[in-house]
């Protein structure tokens, strides 16, 4: 029998075009968030921010920023139920990793007097960091985790959703600035439910790599 986590993926799939009818429950909505608020990242940095478009308001804003390029993908920001922007930190600071240390602190998991010491895991940022101050290819490969981590989540719900890269990162920082607030943005997520004619990527069959091909056990 195949194992449950395998029908998921493999059920999963790129929607290509919503039913502008259907929005997701706020029951899933909230399992969605706090699967997303539980994601690794290295260190546990967490140098990330997700801006969820939900309003009319804000899908006339993301729909705004397909003005110049990726067009393919704008039906989706008003026919989706929602749409999440994976944000990072392209210049995460000692200060900014205070704030993960300080957590840990009252989540009790690091005892009070270990405080300096836990900073040590700080040395992978340095690695990463460019003399510009510049880590953003780090902290975006973290949201990446989070990215996997959601779709294999709305899979789990029987929720559908479209990956964008063909997003127009300089636009979207400028429509949405204020809430970016220094943060970049490279990939969206739209999530909905696929509309039963039009979405011509439903039906087709999933195609991968042969497993010999991408994995070998030693
Ligand atoms: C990082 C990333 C970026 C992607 N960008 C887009 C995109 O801009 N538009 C789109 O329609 N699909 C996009 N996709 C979907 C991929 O083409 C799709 O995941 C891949 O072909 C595998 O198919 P499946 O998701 O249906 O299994 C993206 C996927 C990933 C993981």
């Amino acid at each position: 029998m195949t194992h449950a986590i395998i029908t998921d993926l493999a059920n999963r799939y790129t929607a290509k075009r919503y039913d502008a009818t259907k929005r997701i429950s706020q029951d899933d909505l909230d399992v969605i968030y706090e699967a997303i608020r539980l994601s690794a990242s290295s260190i546990n940095s967490q140098p990330w921010k997700f801006i969820v478009i939900e309003s009319d308001a804000a899908k006339q804003r993301m729909h705004d920023t397909f003005a110049n390029k990726f067009q393919f993908n704008q039906p989706h920001i008003k026919s989706a139920s929602h749409i999440v922007l994976f944000a990072h930190n392209p210049h995460y600071t000692r200060d900014d990793y205070a704030k993960v240390v300080d957590k840990g602190i009252e989540d009790g998991r690091t005892p009070k007097e270990q405080r300096e010491a836990a900073f040590g895991g700080f040395a992978f940022v340095d690695l990463n960091t460019d003399e510009t101050g510049d880590n953003s290819k780090w902290t975006k490969s973290q949201t990446y985790l989070a990215l996997g981590n959601t779709l294999h989540v709305l899979a789990r719900l029987g929720i559908d959703s479209t990956t964008m890269e063909g997003i127009d990162s300089e636009l979207i920082g400028e429509i949405f600035k204020d809430e970016l607030d220094g943060y970049e943005c490279n990939v969206a997520l739209a999530m909905g439910y696929h509309h039963q004619e039009e979405d011509y990527n439903a039906s087709l069959p999933k195609s991968r790599l042969a497993l010999e091909d991408v994995l070998k056990v030693l």
